[in-house]
């Protein structure tokens, strides 16, 4: 077989058949396969697209081209949530320890923030102590264990991904349904979870600009889920304005603590208990979605949840009383306001802007390689359909560089849009794709 064939293939609007993308997949992660025919691959793809069958193909090719965690001794129905990605989305550490007191284990690996989205891993770090990078063994000690695990992306896990994505970026090929989809899918299939609930989000602030394109992306992915033997569904969820009101690291971890003790904003109650009632129903916790979220707001009520997230903090060494003294957590050093310059109501919140501020103070990265500030961020204090008066705080930017704060609120401001009629309340959960 040769390289050079599959790239015509393709080129001309050919399907390819199982063989030729595990030979690429396979070549190019051994590294037979240069950057160029790869590159030449992607964008063949890019233009004349995959189908449904080649997309399956790829997701399986690519998961096995690292380690796939196999968690089937630990007993009962392990499941994973994965989002596409927002600003202000730190629904994983309200739902996973929402799922686990109710008895439904979660596995998770999650990634770092890049761009104008964080990363849930960013935020584990906030926490005083906390180990975002267990050994396998210890992994699945702390799933049986805790009920609950929560770390970082192994590199071992699917190994063609990594070299794949890190190329698309730079040759203008992310932005294809079938590489989106097996690229999420092979690491969500490879960290050993028997089901996966997906957060598509929509809106600005998201990858998925348009209901239809998230409508699809969402039924691709369900679909190589389940030829995959997992059980999936998909959340298409907005990501118009942020998620909650605060968006960082520590200033996320806060909200979420806010969250499970039942006075957290009221968009990211409702989708928390949404999601975690699903993991709780398809992980056989509960035999309906209605009956999943009615445990789910149990276990926030009642104080199971807060307790859980403790003890998961304390399994992977950081320190649970973060969660009565918010003073343990790093501080930042200057805030500066967003003030509202005519009164009015909002009636637009760029989640983009609001993203690339909290970026700008500090605590998102450009480049990979970059370190974030954990205490920098922003707490929005109004939201769409609020009413503002002149001079009231739009917001408030939290970082450890004065300049950096500055030069965010700035962008910040950019973000609101305020008129004299009262907006609607934006929709939270647009559609479950099963
Ligand atoms: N997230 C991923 O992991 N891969 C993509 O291709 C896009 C978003």
């Amino acid at each position: 077989m040769q390289m050079k064939d599959i790239i015509e293939k393709k080129r001309d609007g050919g399907i390819l058949c199982r063989e030729e993308i595990e030979f690429f997949i396979e070549g190019y992660t051994g590294g037979e396969i240069p950057d160029y025919q790869a590159s030449a691959l992607l964008m063949a793809i890019f233009f004349q697209g995959l189908n449904r069958q080649e997309t399956f193909y790829l997701t399986d090719a690519m998961k096995r081209s690292g380690d796939v965690a196999d968690l089937s001794d630990i007993p009962g129905i392990k499941v994973d949530k994965h989002s596409t990605g927002g600003v202000g989305d730190k629904t994983t550490l309200i739902v996973a320890p929402i799922c686990a007191s109710e008895g439904v284990p979660v596995a998770k690996m999650s990634g770092r923030g890049l761009g104008f989205t964080g990363g849930t891993v960013d935020k584990m770090e906030s926490i005083p102590g906390f180990r975002t990078s267990l050994e396998k063994e210890e992994f699945r000690k702390a799933v049986e264990e805790a009920g609950m695990c929560v770390i970082g992306q192994s590199a071992h896990i699917a190994a063609a991904d990594k070299k794949l994505y890190a190329l698309r970026d730079v040759t203008a090929t992310v932005d294809n349904i079938g590489l989106i989809t097996s690229s999420i899918m092979s690491k969500k299939l490879a960290s050993g979870s028997d089901a996966i609930v997906l957060d598509v989000k929509c809106g600005s602030g998201a990858f998925m600009k348009k209901l239809e394109d998230a409508e699809t992306l969402a039924e691709w992915m369900v679909d190589i889920g389940k030829q995959s033997g997992k059980k999936m569904a998909a959340f298409i969820t907005d990501m118009e304005q942020p998620l909650g009101c605060g968006v960082g690291n520590t200033i996320e971890v806060q909200e979420a603590i806010d969250t499970l003790k039942g006075r957290g904003p009221e968009d990211i109650t409702e989708l928390s208990v949404k999601l975690a009632g699903y993991m709780i129903y398809i992980g056989e916790g509960a035999d309906s979605y209605e009956h999943g979220i009615e445990k789910a707001r149990d276990a926030m009520e009642s104080g199971r949840a807060l307790k859980q997230f403790r003890k998961f903090v304390k399994a992977q060494g950081g320190n649970p009383d973060i969660t009565e003294d918010y003073g343990l957590f790093p501080q930042a050093e200057y805030s500066v306001p967003v003030l509202c310059e005519n009164s009015g109501y909002v009636t637009a919140l760029c989640a983009e802007t609001v993203g690339k501020a909290s970026q700008l103070s500090g605590a998102g990265r450009e480049k990979k390689e970059d370190s974030v500030d954990l205490a920098a961020g922003i707490i929005l204090k109004k939201k769409v359909g609020d009413s503002a008066e002149k001079g009231d705080f739009l917001a408030e930017v939290f970082s450890n560089s004065r300049e950096k704060a500055e030069e965010a609120a700035e962008l910040l401001g950019q973000a609101f849009s305020i008129g004299t009629e009262k907006p609607e309340k934006r929709t939270v959960v647009y559609k479950i794709v099963e």
